[in-house]
Order: C-alpha cells, then structure tokens, then sequence
C-alpha cells in the first residue's frame, strides 16, 4: 500500500478543537452562547443514532443542544409551526431537520421554511443559489468536510482536475461547486455516464459519493490521485456486519497518492462541519467576524 491515509477522525478532532475555542470567544468576549436546534420526526434509528450522536458533540464544544423529537405522524402545519418558533428564536443560531422526513411531508417545503441564515445543512434553496454563484452561503456539511481535507492535504487545489461521482443535492452538486470554486477542472459522473472508469482515470481528485458498495476499484484510479469516499455501506462479509466505503479501498490505496478510509474519513468531518457552521451562523447572527478556516 501506497497511499498516504487522511485521518478524518483526527482532523475532525482538530475541527472541534477550534470550533471549541470560538465558542468560548463568543461566550466570554460576548456573553452569545451558540445554540443548534436539531429536529427529528419519527424514529428511523439510523436517524435517531445521529441526533444523539449532534447533540453530545453540540455539548463537547461548548454550545447549547436542542433536540425536538417529533411524532412520526405529526403534521406539516406543525412542524412549520416548530421551524418558525426556532426561526424567531434568538438563542437559536442553527437549525437542522433530519431528513429523510415520513413520506406525507413535503420535504423542499419544510427546508425551504428555515430561515437560511440557520440554516446549517446549507440545503435551503436560497444557500444553493448563493454557493452556485460564489457568494457566501451555508455550505452542506459532507462537501464542506471534504473541501477541507484536501486543501489540508494539497494546500491550493488550483488547475487540478476532479471527477465527483454521484449527483445529490445533499453531496455531489455542493462537492461539485465548491471544486469549481477552488479553480479544479470538474466533471460530475453519475449512473448514465459513459465509460466511468475512462473518465476517472482522468482524474487528480476523485470524489466518490454514490451509496454503492466498493464499486470503484483500484485500476480506476490514476496513479497519484486524491481519494475522498463519501460512502458508508453496511455489508455482511464472511458473516459478519462490516462498513465499506464507495471505493474497494485495498486496491485503489495501492495506486493513489492520499485516500480517506472508512469508517474514519469524511464521516466524522459531517458533524464536525454541522458545528462550524453553527458556530459561523451565530458570529454572522451578532455582526462578529466569522472564524477562518471553518468555512468555505
Ligand atoms: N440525513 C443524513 N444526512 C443528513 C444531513 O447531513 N443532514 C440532515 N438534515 N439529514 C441528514
């Protein structure tokens, strides 16, 4: 194996260190505590795995954690009812509703009402238009994640061409833009690109973000590239429950430069950013200078 590993979980910690020092400025300098309001409709356990998982880092870091749970059946009145209280709410700096919402709610409807200054997923419509035209904005968490490990790792992405696989609102078209605003050449493939494997071996960067167990293999890869994967899939392998990444990781780490592994790369970067944009959100909220280095 040749490749340098990119210790996400490490970073991360880095990420939460600073995020902490910020929150203590804002607390002792300005007596703002920041506050992230977490809302989870329904008890999918995935989900409810992750809010906890939010809300004691939230407490690590020195913010205040709130977490609505709300009834699988509870109306779209209602929960635009709690999105508006939190939106009017000044102790409130960031707002994330966990997705996926029960089937009878609209979800564009229900993102779309959260005032985009708390927005912290960076999915409200008026954040996509603001990244996609290079202003500032929220920008998603996981995109966010990635953009920072590999300008640790590159310093200027500059010229460098990047192929970002899969096409999400919540990954792929953030990761993609976020690229392009650091001067990368990027081509987004998805499930109707011709020839994959031709068009990744282009590539300098290789951004894999498809929910698709292993499915890039190492002769893919272009000799020297970046690796970032996205992807977190639960596999049964020689009877046992395993997490794989998008990548077969083996054997594109004898081929690229750097990669991330899984678990321990841009999964623990996600809730890392979700803080630092709390944490952006509350200085913008007070006219204070935002932090550096924890946005894009
Ligand atoms: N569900 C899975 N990932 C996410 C995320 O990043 N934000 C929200 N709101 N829901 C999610």
């Amino acid at each position: 194996m040749s490749a340098t590993i990119i210790d996400g979980k490490a970073f991360a910690g880095k990420v939460r260190e600073k995020v902490a020092g910020h929150v203590s400025r804002l607390k002792d300098g300005h007596g703002i505590t920041p506050g992230l309001a977490v809302v989870l409709v329904g008890e999918d356990p995935a989900s409810q795995v992750y809010v906890r998982s939010k809300g004691k880092m939230t407490v690590e870091v020195g913010m205040k954690s709130v977490e609505h749970k709300l009834d699988v059946e509870t109306s779209e009145a209602d929960l635009l009812a709690l999105i508006a209280r939190l939106n009017a709410d000044p102790d409130i700096h960031g707002i994330l509703v966990q997705l996926p919402l029960p089937k009878h709610l609209n979800e564009d409807l229900v993102i779309n009402s959260i005032d985009p200054a708390k927005d912290v997923d960076g999915f409200h419509i008026s954040n996509v238009g603001l990244l996609g035209t290079g202003q500032k904005s929220m920008v998603p968490c996981t995109p966010l994640g990635c953009l920072m490990m590999l300008r640790d790792h590159h310093g200027s992405l500059s010229g460098m061409d990047a192929v970002v696989i899969g096409r999400s609102n919540i990954v792929g078209k953030p990761m993609a833009q976020l690229l392009l605003g650091d001067s990368c050449t990027v081509t987004i493939a998805h499930s109707r690109t011709k020839d994959l494997a031709d068009v990744v071996r282009r590539a300098d960067i290789v951004v894999a973000a498809v929910g698709r167990p292993e499915m890039v293999p190492g002769d893919w890869i272009k000799p020297g590239a970046t690796v970032i994967d996205v992807g977190i899939n639960r596999i049964e392998r020689d009877g046992k429950t395993k997490l794989v990444g998008d990548v077969d990781f083996a054997s594109c780490a004898a081929v690229a430069g750097a990669i991330t592994p899984v678990p321990g790369g841009v999964g623990p970067m996600t809730i890392a950013c979700l803080l630092a944009n709390t944490v952006t959100a509350a200085c913008r909220a007070n006219g204070l200078a935002e932090p550096e280095g924890l946005t894009a």
